[in-house]
């Protein structure tokens, strides 16, 4: 079962700043070599959380490497806390970590690939831009950022991709256009793309105006990022009209577990599903920051990924029906 998670001690053996609030860390797992890894692949990291522990997802940076697995983190203001922590750690720490998993499927066998990052939503794709290359493919990578100083990793790309590597800096007026972008693929071209909520929502109208089938687009993005700002919402629970109040820095999924309503959940990252909960009511709004649902799906409120999606107002859920019934 995929929510079977296998944890190891792991020690932070490097770091480097890469960016205005953007810092990368190595992490070699004590008792296991690191192995090759899945594409797309991401591993948890237990992080302390208010003194408490928790857990938060991480993409894996690049292809694997004997040191350990590279992730990068961005210093959220608005975060939960996990970046905040990790940031805290000095070199030597030790703290645990999963094994990598990946959801994100790559079709070898395509003519072409277009890879569209927005952000620290560049890790993932830094490592398939590096077996794409490998394998002779033609590939090109889009990264807007919203000044060119706190672009990640832009020399490793550049060095990679030399003229297939775009940066779109918005502060010296680049823009993505992602339309336009499209429309100049070829037919049977495959795009993947990570970034936040609201270029994703983007990306994807850009798509389907392309008469491109939805299945060639292939996206992750990180459940930090939503439409609404994050604020404390209220979770009350049918039958028992139990109210919980989820503050602005804590998951509903977390909140709800911690106050003894067992919610299962697996990537913790909106994408598999599996702490889906079931919406009876809501009076205010839903902010859906997973991408597990369909747009149509989202639009009738009647589901959410507690471990991503937040609310303004207050959101009535039944904890007793679960992910299998979808
Ligand atoms: S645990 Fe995977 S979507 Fe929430």
């Amino acid at each position: 079962m995929r929510f079977q998670d296998n944890w190891s001690p792991a020690t932070l053996v490097s770091t480097r700043d890469l960016a205005p609030g953007i810092r990368e860390f190595t992490l070699r797992p004590d008792d296991y070599p690191c192995a090759p890894y899945a594409l797309g692949s991401h591993i948890k990291v237990g992080v302390l959380v208010g003194g408490q522990p928790d857990v938060r997802s991480y993409s894996l940076v690049g292809e694997a490497e004997p040191q350990g697995y590279r992730i990068a983190v961005r210093l959220a203001e608005d975060s939960r806390g996990g970046s905040r922590y990790l940031w805290s750690l000095q070199r030597g720490a030790h703290l645990d970590v999963t094994s990598p998993t990946s959801l994100l499927q790559v079709d070898w066998q395509r003519p072409q690939y277009c890879l569209v990052a927005g952000g620290i939503g560049i890790t993932p794709l830094l490592g398939v831009a590096q077996a794409l290359t490998r394998k002779g493919a033609d590939v090109s990578l889009h990264y807007a950022v919203r000044s060119r100083r706190e672009a990640a990793y832009v020399e490793e790309l550049a060095a990679l991709l030399g003229n297939r590597l775009t940066v779109y800096a918005a502060d010296e007026q680049q823009r993505l256009d992602l339309g336009r972008l499209f429309n100049g693929l070829s037919s049977g071209a495959t795009v993947l793309f990570c970034g936040p909520m609201r270029m994703l929502d983007a990306a994807r109208s850009a798509w389907s105006a392309c008469g491109r089938a939805p299945t060639d687009l292939s996206y992750e993005t990180f459940g930090s990022s939503g439409r609404l700002a994050s604020e404390p919402f209220k979770v009350r629970l049918r039958g028992s009209g139990e109210e919980i109040v989820v503050p602005r820095d804590r998951s509903m999924l977390d909140v709800l577990n911690a106050a003894g309503h067992e919610i299962m959940a697996d990537c913790r990252r909106g994408e598999c599903g599996v702490c889906t909960v079931d919406v009876v009511d809501i009076a205010g709004e839903i902010d859906h920051r997973d991408v597990f649902f369909s747009e149509a799906q989202k639009h009738e409120n009647r589901k959410l990924c507690a471990c991503v999606s937040r609310a303004h107002g207050v959101v009535t859920i039944d904890t007793l029906e679960r992910a299998d019934a979808l």
